[in-house]
């Protein structure tokens, strides 16, 4: 129920309920109250047959939970009302009830529940107490305030973002920016008619951003590219260019094109292998060996046929952060062109480094600068630094795009070329891109990228000077820290990821992809808002959670022995089987539990 009039001050909540009042001694009429709102409802009912006066008009309107609205036929103040041998003069609400007892049932019920939220402390309401729709929509509304405090508390579970270490994603932007977002909050992008500026700003992002990865371009001359919700859709439009222009070259030779490939390394993110199952590519990945976690340039190039529409490289493994040999691969790849006749381009994905190497690895030659870059992704929310929903993807000339893949509608108000998976989206994420490259500037952005390098190192030598891991991130790449136990016989990688939780820090363990699933590791991604001294405290827990590990028996030992009905002695498993046997169930053991954990370790 809502009321329009300011409340009494609250007294404590005894429920509604419906007093039988007699009236001449005989009559038995229903009287209805709420004491917990402060509203007393009379129906009209008994306000006439006590004969009262002094009905007054009101301006409170009782919406009701079966979303009807009633005007009370008018309020009384004042009745004098006897409990407990004291009068207390009372204030009513005179409504047109129906005294069918069902009736009062019914509104019994709706007033309670109004009352509750209008005037009950949230947690006192009934909204708190009942269990919440899961599979099937609620029949009744419930108040917005019960709904924001029910949703806000259990998203209290939820790890906290600043603290997950997983994730190269932005978790903190300057309050202006956050203002300029919420601004924007409502409109949608694809409406380019009715919000041209938005639109404009994006086209500087993608001029900004090419002009960054140093794209064939004049001063003033627009680049090819396009605003999309992360690098995912940014990788599959530069896929589906390739695959069509490889196409189209294929019909004009007259030679097949149901075969295409993409040449990668094991290492590639997931987004790749969606690309080329959604799209029927297939993927052709060059395995990884340990020590060496990135696309061999040289094995890369082997593998590429008449049928491969580019290599994929990437700048930033997702897996430790290492810059891949791009130079090499353009190199190795225009030798191969000249030899075979063929014009196998590259792809870079940048999703991480295209927003570090500009910055702190100037000199690097990653980009446009190799003839045989045509496109490139970038996460404009890792280190682009916006909040999570914006990538990009530049093409390094407009024949790298084929114009059917272009679409050009107008239903919305004036020609609107689109190339993008999805139509709608906010445009938030492009404002708050823009505002970044102009509030920070090429200046900006490196003290931004400086810091985090120098963060990483904090964090790298303080797990060195520990003894216990081993690095397998480089320094000049992204800046993260990956590493793996120097000997993970008695506790593993997985262990100090779950046993780091409890100190709040999120960070992940995985396995790495074939041929060096073997090597398990802890990844941290240093972001912007992870500062100096987050990385010596995390040092200080991770120390922790050694010695914790050190005084505990082994839990693959433990599991093991429950398993087979051994006794673990001192976290020393006492076999009574030979060796061997010993030997191939830790080994079966390992695997399903190193399985089973990489269901839950997905890394981004
Ligand atoms: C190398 C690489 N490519 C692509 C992606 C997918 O990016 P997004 O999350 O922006 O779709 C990631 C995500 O971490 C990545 O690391």
């Amino acid at each position: 129920m809502m009321f329009e009039e300011a409340f009494q001050a609250k007294v404590d909540d005894p429920g509604s309920f419906v007093i039988p009042i007699s009236v001449g001694g005989s009559e038995l009429l229903k009287g209805m109250t709420d004491l917990g709102a402060s509203i007393n409802m009379m129906p009209l009912a008994l306000y006439e047959k006590l004969g009262l006066v002094g009905l007054e008009p009101t301006r409170k309107k009782l919406m009701l939970a079966d979303r009807t609205s009633r005007v009370p036929h008018g309020k009384i103040k004042d009745i004098p009302i006897l409990l407990d041998g004291i009068v207390v003069p009372t204030d009513f609400v005179v409504l047109n009830i129906e005294e069918k007892s069902n009736d009062v049932a019914r509104w019994q019920v709706l007033l309670a529940s109004d009352s509750d939220v209008s005037i009950n402390s949230t947690f006192a309401s009934r909204y708190v107490r009942t269990p919440l729709p899961r599979f099937k929509m609620a029949e009744n509304s419930i108040p917005k305030e019960a709904a924001f405090q029910i949703i806000n508390d259990e998203l209290m579970l939820d790890g906290n973002p600043r603290l997950n270490l997983a994730s190269f994603v932005t978790t903190w932007m300057e309050p202006e920016c956050d203002k300029l977002m919420m601004a924007s909050i409502n409109k949608n992008y694809v409406d380019m008619d009715e919000y041209p500026v938005t639109t404009e700003l994006q086209n500087r992002c993608v001029n900004i951003i090419a002009h960054l990865f140093n794209a064939p371009l004049g001063d003033s001359e627009a680049a090819v590219g396009v605003g999309t919700v992360g690098s995912s859709e940014a990788i599959m439009l530069a896929g589906l260019a390739f695959k069509r222009k490889w196409q189209n070259k294929r019909k004009e030779e007259g030679k097949p094109y149901d075969k295409p490939n993409i040449v990668t390394g094991a290492n590639v993110q997931v987004c790749w292998e969606k690309f080329a199952r959604y799209f029927e590519v297939e993927l052709k990945e060059v395995k990884l060996r340990e020590g060496y976690y990135v696309m061999d340039p040289e094995k890369a190039v082997e593998m590429v046929d008449e049928n491969t529409i580019c290599v994929a490289a990437i700048l930033g493994s997702t897996l430790n952060g290492e810059f891949e040999n791009v130079k090499l691969l353009n190199d190795l790849l225009v030798k191969k062109n000249q030899e075979t006749g063929w014009d196998t381009p590259i792809h870079v994905d940048a999703a991480s480094g295209g927003f570090i190497a500009p910055f702190i690895y100037p000199e690097l030659e990653w980009d446009f600068r190799l003839p045989l870059v045509k496109s490139i992704n970038v996460s404009g929310h890792k280190y682009g630094l916006v909040y999570a929903g914006v990538g990009w993807v530049i093409w390094r000339n407009k024949v790298d795009l084929p114009e059917e893949l272009i679409f050009h509608i107008n239903y919305l108000g004036s020609d609107q070329p689109t190339f993008t998976l999805n139509f709608s989206k906010g445009s938030s994420q492009i404002i708050a891109q823009y505002y970044q490259l102009i509030r920070l500037g090429y200046e900006g952005y490196r003290n931004v990228m400086e810091n985090c390098r120098e963060n990483m190192i904090v964090l790298k030598e303080g797990l060195e000077k520990t003894g216990r891991f081993n690095i397998v991130s480089k320094e000049d790449g992204v800046p993260l820290v990956a590493f793996s136990l120097n000997d993970n016989s008695r506790h593993n990688e997985f262990e100090i990821s779950d046993m780091l939780r409890r100190f709040g820090w999120i960070v992940p363990a995985y396995t790495m992809p074939p041929d060096a699933q073997h090597v398990t590791v802890l990844r941290v991604v240093i972001r912007e808002d992870f500062s100096r001294t987050l990385a010596e405290r995390l040092v200080l827990d991770i120390q922790k959670v050694l010695h914790e590990l050190d005084t505990l028996p082994s839990r693959i030992n433990s599991k093991i022995a429950a398993s087979v009905g051994e006794n673990v002695d001192n976290g020393t498993l006492v076999t009574k089987h030979s060796d061997i046997e010993a030997t191939r169930k830790i080994a079966t053991y390992w695997r399903k539990y190193v399985l089973e954990k990489k269901k839950t370790n997905g890394v981004c």
